[in-house]
């Protein structure tokens, strides 16, 4: 492996920290690297695996003005690129405002989404005002660009997916925000974004289209200010939204935002044409719900695939110390997230629901080319209980019910794993999964590949990365051209 430095960071952070998301696997790296030719360290990069694997991170690089969340991090781009069996790194943080601004004024200008906005030093971004848009949550890859955004919403940045070259804020998004998880439609080349508010208008959602240019955008009228996290799409529809987990209105006023649980509420959904129009909704039982798996149209129905919680608002275990409420905020054992089904139906209006599999997991990807269509297999990450650490990968097939699973070791934790289908091939499980592992037992990094139809049997390679990397939240798969 020939690496190259590109630049260093200062660390700024506590020399004795022992904040539990910014050690161990969390512990984040200043370094930003340039390696060709990563050493395999065993098995075979398979030849036909043709494109990048990106992965963004919270990597933060100031002290927290108050409570740390992990998901306040400066965004970090991690990409390996795989051509003719052989595989290339880079990494680099995305030069946001916020971080720019904090690296010249040598200090933590706000304070991140556990404090109140007041503790902030400036004016800044997202859902609720006075926030770093630290654009650390979610990359896809777009019009020839790399996107990355963030869950409180902010700017769209722009990074080249090949060298990680900063290309600065997309035009196209709105100056109000745009949420991470934007949704690349692969068959028409649309990216469908979402953004969320404190203030009117609540909710809104656009298309850009295949060039990089915004098609249009729509508000969707709520009854107050909600959390969405994610939106899905068919081939004729987007649904968005209304779930009963959302910041109390009259504690909004007192300057406190802080999520309270409705169990008495409905969980409502909204379907609404891709070129806009107006919402049909839908009411069903009271979740929260992360991400979604998938939608497509089944006759008159839409079906909507995501991971339904059993606890949105798991209590703290007075065990776990100063970090109790944060440890149960960001463990999946705890909300109980499992694949459940949603199908809306178009003429009557009703909804039905069903429980997929039992499997706690989050984190999905389907075939490359199946999103807004029926999908037969679903991969997912298992979490280590009582962490946001993703220890395993399970593979679901709906249609025979099979599930297989990979565990790594107690130590051993992976990223969201894409699946980057065979060129070809016909077959919905033809691919491989690709992940970025943080071994903490031998304090190294590795990517690691996967074949998808067979989870089970482990890595069917491995590779070196230059050091070892903080572990993050979403990835994507990015074909070559
Ligand atoms: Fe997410």
């Amino acid at each position: 492996m020939q690496v190259k430095v590109i630049d260093r960071l200062p660390d700024r952070l506590p020399p004795d920290d022992d904040h539990p998301y910014r050690t161990g696997a969390w512990r984040p790296t200043f370094t930003e690297h340039d390696a060709e030719e990563l050493d395999v360290l065993e098995g075979k990069v398979p030849e036909e695996l043709c494109g990048s694997y990106l992965r963004n991170t919270e990597n933060p690089v100031m002290p927290s003005l108050g409570r740390y969340h992990p998901f306040d991090g400066d965004g970090m781009l991690h990409a390996v690129r795989f051509a003719g069996g052989r595989a290339s790194y880079r990494n680099r943080f995305v030069r946001t405002a916020g971080l720019e601004a904090e690296l010249a004024a040598g200090e933590p200008l706000w304070a991140g989404i556990i404090e109140p906005p007041s503790r902030s030093l400036r004016d800044g971004w997202g859902a609720r005002g006075k926030m770093k848009d630290a654009s650390s949550t979610d990359v896809v890859v777009h019009a020839g660009r790399a996107l990355t955004t963030f869950y409180q919403c902010g700017d769209v940045y722009q990074l080249d997916p090949d060298t990680l070259a900063q290309l600065g804020p997309a035009a196209w998004a709105p100056a109000r925000g745009v949420s991470a998880h934007t949704k690349l439609d692969p068959r028409t080349g649309e990216l469908f974004y979402f953004g969320y508010g404190a203030q009117a208008p609540h909710l809104w959602f656009g298309v850009v289209d295949a060039h990089g240019q915004r098609a249009f955008q729509q508000d969707v009228a709520l009854p107050g200010p909600r959390l969405p996290h994610d939106v899905a799409f068919t081939e004729h529809y987007v649904v968005l939204n209304d779930l009963p987990l959302y910041w109390e209105p009259e504690q909004l006023a007192k300057g406190i935002y802080r999520p309270r649980w409705h169990p008495e509420l409905p969980s409502r959904f909204a379907v609404i044409p891709r070129s806009g129009g107006e919402p049909r909704w839908f009411e069903a039982a009271p979740t929260y719900v992360l991400h979604w798996i998938n939608a497509f149209e089944d006759g008159d129905e839409i079906v909507l695939d995501g991971y339904f919680q059993s606890d949105p608002v798991p209590r703290p275990d007075p065990t776990d110390g100063p970090y109790a409420g944060l440890k149960k905020m960001v463990d999946l054992s705890s909300m109980q997230t499992r694949p459940h089904r949603w199908r809306f139906d178009l003429r009557t209006g009703a909804c039905r629901e069903e429980r997929l599999f039992e499997a706690i997991s989050e984190f999905p990807s389907i075939h490359y080319a199946r999103p807004g269509l029926r999908h037969r297999h679903v991969w997912s990450m298992t979490a280590k209980p009582g962490w946001f650490l993703f220890d395993g990968l399970l593979h679901m097939d709906l249609e025979t019910g099979v599930e297989q699973r990979w565990r790594y070791p107690d130590g051993v934790y992976a990223s969201e794993s894409p699946m980057a289908p065979r060129p070809g091939a016909a077959g919905e499980d033809q691919g491989w999964l690709v992940t970025f592992v943080s071994d903490l037992n031998a304090d190294r990094s590795e990517v690691h590949i996967f074949d998808a139809a067979r989870v089970e049997d482990g890595p069917v390679a491995r590779l070196a990365l230059p050091e070892r990397i903080c572990v993050g939240t979403h990835a994507c798969w990015a074909p070559t051209r």
